[in-house]
């Protein structure tokens, strides 16, 4: 593919990766991705901002062939799904000076091995003057990783946030085509890597109120040419009030705990209360922290195994507790044989869920005329106390 041009001397010079199904080894990614790269020249120097996953630096290094001189590389994040095809780079271009923040110097150096010479570290708000380009870094830590920054390209009012902003979606579009797959694939992004530091990323989306960005061009899937579309979908997932939903995830193994959350989910329904319902035996775990975003509610469905929760149960739990959403409220319904822990099992896996505590539902075998009077009354305090907090 050729340099697909944003402006006069800047370009897009992405990967696009349609075939990865995960990352990190753990997040699926139904729709691919994209590792974008950006060429910035100036009348006197030349900048690239954020390279390439290694497993596609070939690509970067074919868009840079007719590229004589590359004096800066400006590393937003030390990732290597973006920094990792740096010593390339470098290699190539024996000038070049990696840009980046102090912490993310210290990352890149013990990550890639870079020697410490190649860096130049930048403060907060410093600016880099290309000749008529001129490229201002605003620190955002914790937008991944506690290093990361975010480039301004002032004449331009093109804002670079790396992985802020980003969506896991292989497209061929350079700008949003699509509003409804981007804002989904954008929001499962989010709910995967982003959700942990929302109170980071308020104060962020409150520094970037101070730009004028006609632009926002981020390091995976499509450009924005409309900043508001992405920003205010941001503000309402970092700080918008809970909603009027139940998320439940469970696993039945031989029936039981399938009956309690057929039943219990059509009295929530009953009492007007949205119920996203995940069995984690097929489950994309994406979709659940996707659904977690906004979720007031969350009831972990499990029969027991070996005295505690089903191991797929402990894993969403698990993950639930390192994305930290914005519960309010938590409950556990299933069933048993012959006795067990899994609700306190359950408990001491989500410390950092600061939700108040329902109590759980737990029926001995196939569940009975009671069990479903008490799926009733669960139900019933649910919707209640959604209306309560005036979640809607
Ligand atoms: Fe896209 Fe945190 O890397």
């Amino acid at each position: 593919m050729k340099a697909r041009q944003i402006k006069t001397n800047v370009y897009w010079i992405g990967a696009i990766d349609w075939d990865r199904r995960l990352f990190d080894a753990l997040i699926p990614l139904p729709d691919g991705t994209s590792y974008n790269s950006y060429l910035v020249q100036g009348s006197h120097k030349v900048a690239l901002i954020d390279t390439v996953d290694p497993t596609m630096t070939e690509v970067l290094m074919a868009y840079l062939e007719n590229v004589p001189v590359i004096d800066y590389v400006i590393a937003n994040h030390a990732e290597q799904d973006h920094a990792g095809s740096i010593p390339q780079v470098l290699e190539k271009y024996p000038d070049a000076k990696v840009v980046t923040t102090p912490k993310g110097r210290d990352l890149l150096v013990a990550l890639l091995l870079i020697p410490e010479d190649r860096f130049i570290t930048v403060s907060d708000g410093e600016t880099l003057s290309l000749g008529g380009k001129t490229l201002e870094f605003i620190h955002a830590p914790w937008v991944h990783w506690p290093e990361t920054m975010l480039t301004y390209l002032r004449e331009d009012k093109i804002l670079f946030p790396c992985d802020l902003f980003g969506s896991h979606l292989a497209t061929t579009d350079l700008y949003i085509a699509n509003e409804g797959q981007v804002y989904e694939a954008a929001k499962r992004y989010f709910a995967e890597i982003m959700m942990p530091f929302r109170t980071s990323i308020e104060k962020h989306l409150e520094k970037l109120n101070g730009y004028k960005i006609d632009i926002i061009a981020p390091s995976h899937g499509p450009m924005y040419d409309k900043a508001s579309f992405i920003m205010e979908a941001y503000r309402n997932w970092v700080s918008g009030p809970p909603k009027n939903i139940v998320v439940l995830p469970y696993i039945s193994m031989h029936g039981s705990t399938q009956k309690m959350v057929e039943y219990f989910v059509g009295a929530l329904a009953g009492k007007g209360v949205t119920v996203k319902q995940f069995n984690l035996a097929a489950t994309d775990i994406g979709k659940l922290a996707m659904a977690l975003v906004d979720a007031a509610t969350m009831v972990i469905g499990t029969p027991t195994v070996l005295v505690g929760p089903h191991p797929n149960i402990a894993h969403a739990a698990f993950l639930a507790n390192a994305l930290r959403p914005g519960l309010q409220f938590i409950s556990i319904i299933g069933s048993y044989g012959w006795g067990g822990k899994a609700v306190e099992q359950l408990a001491g896996m989500i410390p950092n869920l600061q939700a108040e505590v329902l109590a759980p539902v737990l029926s001995k075998g196939f569940p009975t005329e009671d069990d479903f009077k008490a799926l009733d009354s669960l139900a019933s305090t649910i919707a209640e106390k959604h209306k309560e907090r005036g979640f809607a």
